[in-house]
């Protein structure tokens, strides 16, 4: 074949995509194992859309500019991850209210008022707690992390739970999560230092156990947490990271008898209601998960 008829034949095996393609994207950086394309690709092609999904990489320096250009292109919706959740908040027009208190935007959505910032983190990470482990109602919290997913997925647990207690780096942000989460849903929530004795003290005391922190930084806690069998059965473990292959915490957890969720299952969820903001259709959700493990094993072969 020549190049010619190779570069035709590769265009005609574009599923579907035409001058009158809708174009959706998540900008971040880095971005290039993002698994957000092939999530919502799968879903429009399950519903027979006339969409695409694609992934910028958008330098911080480039942010308000990579706005601008959203608006030019008629972008039809963009996500946001890290490290831009906060920054791209000044470039928006309007942010609804959740978004704007956890202090984090993941999703923007095009409307005739121009574009609005919506969080769709939280909510996803609520129903997939919900799905391990009933109504929450009387739980005790312990996450680990202050930082933009703990503010989202805080945000939502407080008003579904008995007490929190965050456990951070900086004591300072800790704190300030505290005092909002309190004002947020009137829930007992107190901050610690991010220490081992804290760690121990606050998961014995907890039947939640939520971490946040990057996968390198958690991994030292991990073995704590193990190691001196502060997992005990039907506490429910959640990390929002998720990973190439199982979490050998997760899988310890789960052996100690602990509900265990990576943070894959909160991903596709994010993705579904993000999905459903920008076509205001039901998202198809089996499929989006299927094609999350699917990326995901592919990313690690
Ligand atoms: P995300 O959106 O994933 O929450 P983030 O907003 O950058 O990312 O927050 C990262 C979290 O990991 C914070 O709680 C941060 O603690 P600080 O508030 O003290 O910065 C925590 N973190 C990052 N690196 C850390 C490290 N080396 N040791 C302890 N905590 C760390």
């Amino acid at each position: 074949m020549n190049d010619a008829s190779e570069s035709s034949a590769m265009f005609a095996g574009l599923p579907g995509i035409s001058g009158g393609t809708r174009v959706c994207a998540v900008i971040g950086d880095p971005i290039e194992h993002s698994i957000s394309p092939p999530i919502h690709n799968a879903a429009f092609r399950s519903l027979n859309m006339d969409f695409t999904y694609v992934a910028f990489r958008v330098r911080r320096r480039e942010l308000a500019q990579a706005i601008e250009g959203v608006r030019a292109l008629g972008i039809a919706g963009l996500n946001v991850t890290r490290p831009h959740k906060a920054t791209v908040m000044r470039s928006l027009d309007t942010i609804e209210k959740t978004a704007r208190e956890i202090g984090a935007v993941n999703t923007i959505v095009r409307s005739d008022a121009g574009l609005r910032g919506y969080n769709t983190d939280g909510q996803a990470a609520l129903e997939v707690l919900r799905k391990l482990g009933g109504s929450l109602s009387g739980a005790r919290v312990a996450v680990l992390g202050a930082g933009g997913a703990s503010r989202a997925i805080t945000y939502y647990l407080s008003k579904a739970v008995e007490r929190v207690s965050v456990l951070n780096r900086t004591g300072a942000k800790g704190l300030r999560l505290a005092r909002e989460v309190t004002r947020w849903s009137g829930t007992k929530c107190r901050s610690y230092r991010l220490n081992e004795a804290n760690l121990r003290k606050e998961t014995s005391e907890s039947n939640i156990l939520i971490n946040t922190l990057p996968v390198d930084v958690f991994s030292r806690f991990a073995t704590t947490l193990t190691q001196q069998r502060l997992i005990r059965p039907g506490m429910i473990v959640f990390d929002a990271n998720y990973y190439d292959r199982e979490s050998d915490f997760l899988a310890k957890a789960e052996q100690a008898g602990a509900k265990v969720s990576d943070g894959l299952e909160m991903l596709v969820g994010q993705a579904a209601l993000s999905f459903e903001l920008w076509t205001g259709r039901s998202a198809p959700i089996d499929v989006m998960y299927q094609a999350a493990l699917e990326a995901k094993k592919a990313q690690t072969r």
